[in-house]
């Protein structure tokens, strides 16, 4: 009887919780409310002067270990005496609306609420299609900024017009970190959808990379009569058992030996950081929660690495600033993210799994410096799913959205403007 009380009251109780963010002035209510960026600034001071005081390690220059002691410096450096986080967060809130909400999920017969941060630009186009942009690792919600204008305000009546939804996943920018395990991309693709009903936008198309890529794949699985169509630029596929053993036998494709070669040489060589993430994420995150630098480095390690370096070099203030996306609220809740998407099935050791098929109609867009997603044949990509159209690029990299805009949106414009082939005809 007692207990039956106490179970009640968890389910109560915890839908009327305050939620709250770490050294950032939030709230968070079940009626959407704007919101600014507006970080405590003896936070910023506090993290400066861990900055200054860091330890660099004894490098030996090799390479192949990662950023060079010289990019520490630059860097460091940098942020000790020029980096102006005032500025940037003036500049991020004149250039995104943002808001925050909280959504409600059910998990059996308990309902959860989900805190969420995210942005929100309508378009002034009448026959605009609301877009649901998720962004992945190391990123964040942030990566929709060089494309959400010419999304919803295209430079002609020809191509399509988007109200584009971006939120913080949760645990990343200022969505709070889940208190709970359990928030994967089962309960995040079930807290987008909520979000999309709350703004009034009961049919949708989504468009994601990385983790984006990865929980959109989910959200239209489980939501088919929601989410019309999508376009991602990370869909993912391991190569199969059978795969392989033609590799051996020398059956396989130029195309189908070069993405294997590929795919094998990222996960041997550069995805340390995902199986500690995975498996033990707190065993990184005692550190990185302590040092800036940290967990600076431990993001710009993968940053520099997947991104096109004829198109794109990270600036100082980038660096910094996307490494704030995580180190404001603590890194601990997005890092663990790798762990909720192993639980829910994503991941098997250090393959992706058989992620959720989408019946809908996708399209998929590839950049030579995206590692996993590169030059994936189109009949392993359908595998997956209904994939009808594959864009393949040979510029760009893992933040297509960020790093190669002009690259990316005509894709975006290309596959929704087709209205009869994804669907989107359905919005007329
Ligand atoms: C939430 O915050 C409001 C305003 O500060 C306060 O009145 C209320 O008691 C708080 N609720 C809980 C459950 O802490
Ligand atoms: C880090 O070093 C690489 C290799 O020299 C260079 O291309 C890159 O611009 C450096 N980045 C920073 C932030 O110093
Ligand atoms: C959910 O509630 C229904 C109706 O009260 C009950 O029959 C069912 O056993 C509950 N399921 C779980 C998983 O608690
Ligand atoms: C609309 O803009 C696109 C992209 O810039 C261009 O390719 C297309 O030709 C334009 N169409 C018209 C009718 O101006
Ligand atoms: C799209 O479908 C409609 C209705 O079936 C048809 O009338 C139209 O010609 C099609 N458009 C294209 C470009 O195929």
């Amino acid at each position: 009887m007692l207990l039956g009380l106490l179970f009640i009251c968890v389910a109560i109780c915890d839908a009327s919780q305050n939620f709250s963010i770490p050294n950032v002035v939030a709230s968070f209510s079940s009626t959407p409310k704007p919101f600014k960026i507006n970080v405590d600034p003896q936070f910023i001071e506090d993290t400066r002067r861990r900055v200054k005081a860091t330890r660099a390690p004894v490098s030996i220059g090799e390479e192949d270990d990662g950023p060079s002691l010289a990019n520490f410096t630059a860097i460091r450096d940098y942020w000790v005496n020029e980096y102006n986080w005032k500025k940037t967060q003036d500049s991020i809130n004149q250039r995104l609306k943002q808001f925050t909400t909280v959504v409600e999920i059910t998990d059996k017969n308990t309902t959860i609420p989900v805190p969420l941060h995210f942005v929100h630009h309508t378009s002034p186009r009448d026959d605009a299609i609301p877009l649901l942009f998720l962004h992945g690792f190391p990123g964040s919600f942030l990566e929709v900024i060089n494309i959400i204008d010419s999304l919803t305000s295209p430079p002609n009546a020809s191509l399509p017009a988007f109200h584009v939804v971006a939120p913080s996943l949760p645990g990343f920018g200022f969505s709070p970190a889940p208190q709970h395990a359990g928030v994967g991309p089962v309960k995040s693709a079930q807290a987008f959808n909520a979000l999309m009903q709350k703004l009034g936008y009961p049919q949708y198309v989504m468009q994601g990379g990385d983790f984006g890529g990865m929980i959109l794949r989910y959200q239209a699985n489980m939501f088919p009569k929601n989410v019309i169509t999508a376009h991602s630029n990370f869909w993912v596929m391991m190569p199969s058992e059978y795969d392989i053993q033609n590799l051996i036998v020398g059956a396989t494709s130029e195309e189908e030996t070069a993405f294997i070669t590929t795919c094998e040489a990222f996960v041997n060589n550069d995805n340390g950081f995902r199986m500690i993430q995975q498996s033990k994420p707190i065993q990184a995150a005692y550190a990185l929660t302590d040092s800036p630098m940290g967990n600076c480095l431990w993001l710009y390690t993968l940053m520099q690495l997947i991104i096109d370096p004829r198109d794109f070099t990270w600036s100082l203030d980038e660096i910094i600033t996307w490494s704030l996306m995580y180190y404001i609220q603590g890194p601990y809740g997005g890092m663990r993210m790798y762990k909720e998407m192993l639980n829910d099935g994503a991941f098997i050791g250090v393959d992706f799994a058989d992620l959720p098929i989408v019946s809908q109609p996708v399209a998929i867009s590839q950049f030579p410096y995206d590692a996993l997603g590169y030059g994936l044949p189109l009949e392993w990509a359908r595998r997956g799913g209904n994939v009808v159209k594959r864009y393949v690029h040979d510029h760009g990299g893992h933040f297509a959205a960020y790093e190669v805009p002009d690259l990316l949106l005509p894709d975006i414009w290309s596959w929704f403007g087709d209205k009869n082939t994804s669907g989107t005809s359905f919005f007329d």
